[in-house]
């Protein structure tokens, strides 16, 4: 038993999951393939960005994504870089995201956040920002693409105070950001590391070092950069913050790395003080008690659901986040949700490239099951002698909205039925009005997006052409006072009464006044955005 335990504890605390969260073309895909390229999962840069451009990737299932050349849904990826074992979890790069890549960040135990230094903190960051700081992860920030002209770091560190509420420290301080970028100062080791340039990441740059006031440096730089530095680094250690690692680990501050991912400066060392000061998987709460990573009861939760992966066979694959034990192929697990033990077979890892039948996994691992229909999101597996819930997941709210049916009335059934599967898999949200006799149902979805993938989904799976009209509600808004009757309430003519698939009312409404108005006329009424 001893050798089991060591075992666990020695893998768990090799592994980091983490997500990179950022918006569209703040250079995610780039970061990530030289983070695998460091880590030898693959050989070449370039490779991961090749299936981004010739529409293919083995995430990419779907037709849309293919045509698009985007990944609407999430993926996720191990290698071993030094004693270390990373799992990383994309999350979907476009605009138009959605509940998937919220929900991707609760398996995470830590985010990177990348940002574009010439455009700051973005509208879709912002968003992904926040379900990072609710779950009160680390969150450690690459400032990309130092290689053109960028803001102001000054006024970045600004910019995450105001608009995130972080503080900020940097580790490393950039020269030259007016697009005549020379290096940074890396402030734990006292030393600048110049920028080479390099030939777009194919391999990695060196970088020539030494401390801030070696005369060398003032003679490289030119007089005007090396007195400005000297100067900005004075300032940042006189009225910056300290360097806290116990902050850096709740998420109140966030450790700041500047580089530019696609010509590899600054990527390898961002990775390797990332790996330093990133937790590995940790203690998760589940009903009531605290489940520990390195115990020998495993557990795990099932964070998302994806339909007809492979379209020549029908398949649906539970991603499972491990949250405690060792996993073995073929085990046996207590699925508390349905009561009931079941066994998993075929079992996948998502390696760099390819899916892989995993022989053993443990804590911070994410595991593919092929579900016969029996997952939903948020379901717990775990051993006989471990019998616990973790907690649920959150439903995120839906931005957009739209009343959905079959064209042909005839299909209502298939209609439902794939609207059955979308809703269970958490791809969209569905509503119905009430005291209307429409057949009807109103769907939200997190990202709008996701109104195009129901309508393939329906067609290429259940056969059923969809008539979609969309509707001008942005919010959906929860009543938390059970026994109240939503009819007797006073709202807006523009307010709409639903239920959801439990049967509890939800208010749609256009805009935040909406809901003021209900708020402020209906004295008591409690309202939530998340169900
Ligand atoms: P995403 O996954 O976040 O959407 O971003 P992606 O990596 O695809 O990068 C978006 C664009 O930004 C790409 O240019 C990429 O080459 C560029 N980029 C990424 N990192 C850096 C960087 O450090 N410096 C500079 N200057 N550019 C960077 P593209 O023109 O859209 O594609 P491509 O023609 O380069 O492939």
């Amino acid at each position: 038993m001893k050798q089991l335990k060591d075992e666990i504890i020695y893998e768990v605390n090799r592994r980091k999951t983490f997500a990179i969260i950022s918006h569209p073309d703040a250079g995610k895909t780039t970061m990530t393939e030289k983070l695998l390229l460091y880590g030898g999962a693959i050989r070449l840069a370039g490779s991961v960005k090749a299936r981004k451009a010739s529409k293919y990737a083995v995430s990419d299932w779907m037709d849309i994504e293919k045509q698009r050349g985007i990944s609407v849904t999430s993926s996720v990826m191990q290698f071993d870089y030094n004693d270390y074992c990373i799992n990383i979890l994309d999350t979907p790069g476009h605009q138009d995201f959605s509940e998937d890549t919220y929900r991707t960040l609760i398996a995470a135990d830590s985010a990177v956040m990348l940002i574009d230094g010439a455009k700051g903190v973005e509208e879709q960051t912002i968003k992904l920002f926040h379900v990072c700081r609710m779950r009160g992860i680390p969150i450690f920030t690459f400032i990309n693409k130092m290689d053109r002209a960028s803001k102001d770091p000054f006024e970045l560190m600004e910019e995450l105070e105001n608009v995130l509420g972080i503080r900020s420290f940097p580790m490393n301080w950039p020269i030259g950001i007016d697009g005549d970028f020379k290096g940074v100062y890396n402030r734990k080791l006292s030393q600048i590391e110049l920028f080479g340039g390099g030939n777009h990441g194919q391999t990695a740059v060196s970088s020539t070092i030494g401390k801030v006031d070696d005369k060398i440096f003032a003679d490289l730089l030119g007089e005007h950069y090396h007195k400005r530095l000297c100067e900005e680094i004075e300032l940042l250690d006189m009225a910056g913050d300290e360097f806290d690692k116990k902050k850096v680990l709740t998420g109140e501050l966030t450790p700041i790395f500047f580089g530019s991912a696609m010509t590899n400066f600054g990527v390898q060392p961002f990775l390797e003080e990332f790996l330093l000061m990133a937790p590995s998987p940790g203690i998760r709460p589940a009903s009531g008690i605290e489940v520990d990573p390195e115990s020998e009861s495993f557990s795990g939760f099932i964070f998302k659901i994806q339909a007809n992966m492979n379209p020549t066979h029908r398949d649906r694959i539970a991603f499972m986040r491990i949250c405690s034990g060792r996993f073995g192929k073929g085990m046996s697990v207590y699925h508390v949700q349905a009561g009931k033990e079941i066994r998993l077979s075929q079992p996948q890892q998502f390696m760099a490239q390819e899916r892989t039948i995993v022989e053993q996994a443990y804590a911070g691992d994410i595991i593919g099951l092929f579900d016969p229909g029996i997952f939903n999101i948020g379901d717990t597996l775990c051993g006989n002698d471990l019998k616990v819930k973790f907690d649920g997941i959150p439903i995120f709210p839906a931005e957009h909205f739209a009343r959905v049916s079959a064209a042909d009335s005839m299909k209502r059934k298939q209609f439902l039925k794939g609207i059955t599967q979308l809703s269970e898999e958490g791809a969209v949200q569905a509503f119905k009005q009430i005291d209307i006799g429409i057949e009807a149902l109103v769907i939200g979805a997190v990202g709008a997006l996701q109104f195009e993938v129901l309508e393939h989904r329906l067609k290429k799976e259940y056969g059923v052409d969809l008539r979609i009209q969309h509707l001008p509600y942005k919010m959906a808004r929860w009543i938390s006072n059970e026994e109240l009757d939503p009819r007797k309430l006073s709202l807006t003519s523009s307010t709409m009464i639903a239920t959801d698939k439990l049967d509890r009312y939800v208010l749609l409404f256009e805009n935040e006044w909406s809901i003021r108005w209900a708020e402020e006329r209906n004295k008591g009424l409690i309202l939530t955005d998340i169900a």
